[in-house]
Formats: structure tokens, C-alpha cells, sequence
């Protein structure tokens, strides 16, 4: 790929965004308002906006490599706080996909170096849902069940931030587990049961 390519394209692009509104850019620049906070994963065919049709403005975005939500990770604790502090997001989502190049790494017993620590957060999703990962005989299968398990804590993970609690509590805000499936495009919906996740985090992890 050449890199003025990607220059050409966005002259393109500017011309089909005024030809349908001359003001469109200025529109965009008065401010951004959106009601999704999406947190995915880096990887380059798992473009947020495209997949799910969305525009400038629509969504904020957070990618890092296998879409987790870690404690201490100040980038994505600072993305959270804004995205649902100030912008008041009315939806947060954690979406993974299948073929994940990170749980596939994590699922790798052996040293990977610098991505220890990262991977190391995915290897305790292993480490906690083992019975039901161990069960299962074939590896594509496993390895799909540990991307939807990991989607699961990383939404568990959210919850338990002072900042999703209270606007939980305050204003009803929505989390929601997607995976998405790069085979057939597929957006899937895990249907967390939210509302019982939160109860039974609260026991131990109240911050709201
Ligand atoms: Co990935």
C-alpha cells in the first residue's frame, strides 16, 4: 500500500461528506455527542465505526490489543472516566472477535517477553473459567469460548469501576458484551445479564 493513497482517499472522502451536507465539517467540529462508548480490539479487521455503520460523532472509541479493561491501565481508566463522567455515554460495550491474536497468544503456556504483563490479564480469564475451557476438545471451539469468557470479565471489569457503578445507579447506563465474528462478518450480542452481574459484584466491590 502506498501512503499517498491514503491522502487521495481522504480528499475523496472530504468531497462525499460536503456533497451530501456543505456543512458537514463544521457541523463535526462544534462538538462531539456520542451514546456509545466502544472498547475493542486493535486489530486491523475490526474496524469499530465500519462494522457497525456508524459515523464521526456516533461513538468513542478505546482499542488495545484482546479489548481489556485492566484496573490499572491509566489510558483506558481515563477513557471510561471521560467517556461516562462528561460525555455521559448512555451504552458502554466490550467487543471481542474470534481469531483474537491475543487470547490466541495467551493461550500459549511460554515466555512472550514484554507482553507478559498484558497477556497475563487474559491468562487469569483462562485461569478462572478452566473447567468449562478444559472441557472443551477442539481448539478453534476453546479458543472462540475463551474470546466470549474474556468479553465477559472485561464487561465484569467495568463494573467494577466507581464510574460505571454510579452512573448505573444515577442514570441506568447499559453494558453490553459483543463479539464479533471475522468468518462471516456477524456482530453477536452475549446477552450478559447485566443487572445480576452488578448485584453480585456489588458485594464485594460497592464503590457507587
Ligand atoms: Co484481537
Amino acid at each position: 500500500m502506498k501512503l499517498a493513497h491514503v491522502f487521495e482517499n481522504n480528499e475523496t472522502w472530504i468531497a462525499s461528506k460536503l456533497e451530501l451536507n456543505p456543512n458537514y465539517f463544521s457541523d463535526l467540529s462544534k462538538g462531539q455527542n456520542p451514546d456509545i462508548l466502544y472498547i475493542g480490539c486493535s486489530d486491523s479487521r475490526v474496524s469499530a465505526e465500519e462494522l457497525m455503520g456508524l459515523q464521526p460523532g456516533e461513538v468513542f472509541v478505546h482499542r488495545n490489543i484482546a479489548n481489556m479493561v485492566v484496573n490499572i491501565d491509566l489510558n483506558c481508566m481515563s477513557v471510561i472516566n471521560y467517556a461516562v463522567n462528561h460525555l455521559k455515554v448512555k451504552h458502554v460495550v466490550v467487543c471481542g472477535h474470534y481469531f483474537c491474536g491475543g487470547v490466541k497468544a495467551a493461550m500459549q503456556a511460554k515466555d512472550l517477553g514484554i507482553l507478559n504483563p498484558w497477556l497475563r490479564n487474559i491468562r487469569d480469564v483462562y485461569r478462572t473459567h478452566k473447567v468449562e475451557l478444559n472441557a472443551i476438545e477442539d481448539e478453534n471451539q476453546k479458543y472462540n469460548r475463551l474470546v466470549e469468557l474474556n468479553v465477559e470479565e472485561q464487561c465484569i471489569n467495568l463494573i467494577k469501576t466507581a464510574d460505571v457503578q454510579k452512573a448505573y445507579k444515577e442514570r441506568g447506563i447499559k453494558i453490553h458484551g459483543w463479539v464479533f465474528d471475522i468468518h462471516s462478518g456477524k456482530l453477536i450480542d452475549l446477552h450478559l445479564n447485566v443487572d445480576q452481574i452488578m448485584h453480585e459484584i456489588m458485594e464485594i466491590y460497592d464503590l457507587g
